[in-house]
C-alpha cells in the first residue's frame, strides 16, 4: 500500500535551508510514500470572519490536506517558535469549527537551523499546536538538523553520509508510523 504525504515547508524564503531539507527528504523517501507539497504562501491572514465563506485559496488548501494520508512539517525556528506564515496556515486548516483538517491525520515535524539547537524549540511549539489539533504525532525519532554550508545541494543531495542515513531512517520510521496509525484509524475517521 502507498500513502500520500503532504508536506509544508515553513519558510517562504527563496534561499531557504528548510526547502533544501525538503528536497533531500523527497529524494530519500521509501517507495511507499508519495510526497506532495502543500503550499500556503497565498493564504490571507486568517480571521473567523472568513468561516462563513472561505476564499477559494483556503478551500483549495484544505482540499489538499484532505487528500493526503499524513502531513510532514519541515520548518525553521523563528524567534524560538514557528514562522508566522506557517502558524497562519495551521489556523486556516483548523477551521471552520468542526472541520479541522488535522483531526486523526498522522504528522511529523523536522527542521534545520544554522544554530546547534537545530529548531528544537520551534518544533516543541509546533507539537503543541498539533496536539491541540488532534493530530497523532510521530514522537520518535526527533530530528534537529544543524545546517552547515554545503550540507545539502540545490538538487537535494545530502553531502554528509551519516546525515543522509539519518534522514532516510527518519522517513522509513515515518512510513511505519503512518502505517500503524492508518491501520487503527481509517482516513477521516
Ligand atoms: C531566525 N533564525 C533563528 N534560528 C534559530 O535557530 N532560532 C531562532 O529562534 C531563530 N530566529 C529567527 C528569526 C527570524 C525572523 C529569522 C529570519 C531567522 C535564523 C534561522 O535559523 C536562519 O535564518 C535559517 O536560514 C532559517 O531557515 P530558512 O528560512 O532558511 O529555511
Amino acid at each position: 500500500k502507498t500513502y500520500k504525504v503532504g508536506y509544508l515547508v515553513g519558510s517562504l524564503a527563496t534561499a531557504s535551508i528548510n526547502r533544501l531539507l525538503s528536497k533531500a527528504l523527497v529524494n530519500l523517501v521509501p517507495p511507499q510514500l508519495q510526497m506532495i507539497e502543500i503550499p500556503f504562501r497565498d493564504l490571507p491572514i486568517y480571521s473567523y470572519d472568513y468561516d462563513a465563506d472561505f476564499p477559494a485559496v483556503a478551500r483549495e488548501f484544505k482540499k489538499s490536506l484532505a487528500e493526503v494520508d499524513a502531513v510532514l512539517f519541515i520548518t525553521p525556528e523563528y524567534n524560538r517558535s514557528i514562522p508566522g506564515g506557517l502558524k497562519n496556515a495551521i489556523d486556516w486548516a483548523s477551521r471552520p469549527y468542526g472541520q479541522n483538517s488535522f483531526t486523526h491525520k498522522p504528522s511529523a515535524v523536522i527542521g534545520t537551523s544554522p544554530g546547534s539547537i537545530g529548531t528544537a524549540v520551534g518544533q516543541q511549539h509546533l507539537r503543541g499546536l498539533l496536539s491541540f489539533c488532534n493530530s497523532p504525532q510521530m514522537n520518535s525519532p526527533e530530528a534537529y538538523i544543524q545546517f552547515k554550508p554545503g550540507l545539502i545541494t540545490e538538487d537535494g543531495r545530502v553531502t554528509d553520509e551519516s546525515t543522509e542515513a539519518f534522514l532516510k531512517k527518519y522517513m522509513e520510521e515515518f512510513h511505519q508510523f503512518i502505517t500503524r496509525v492508518c491501520s487503527v484509524l481509517p482516513p477521516n475517521a
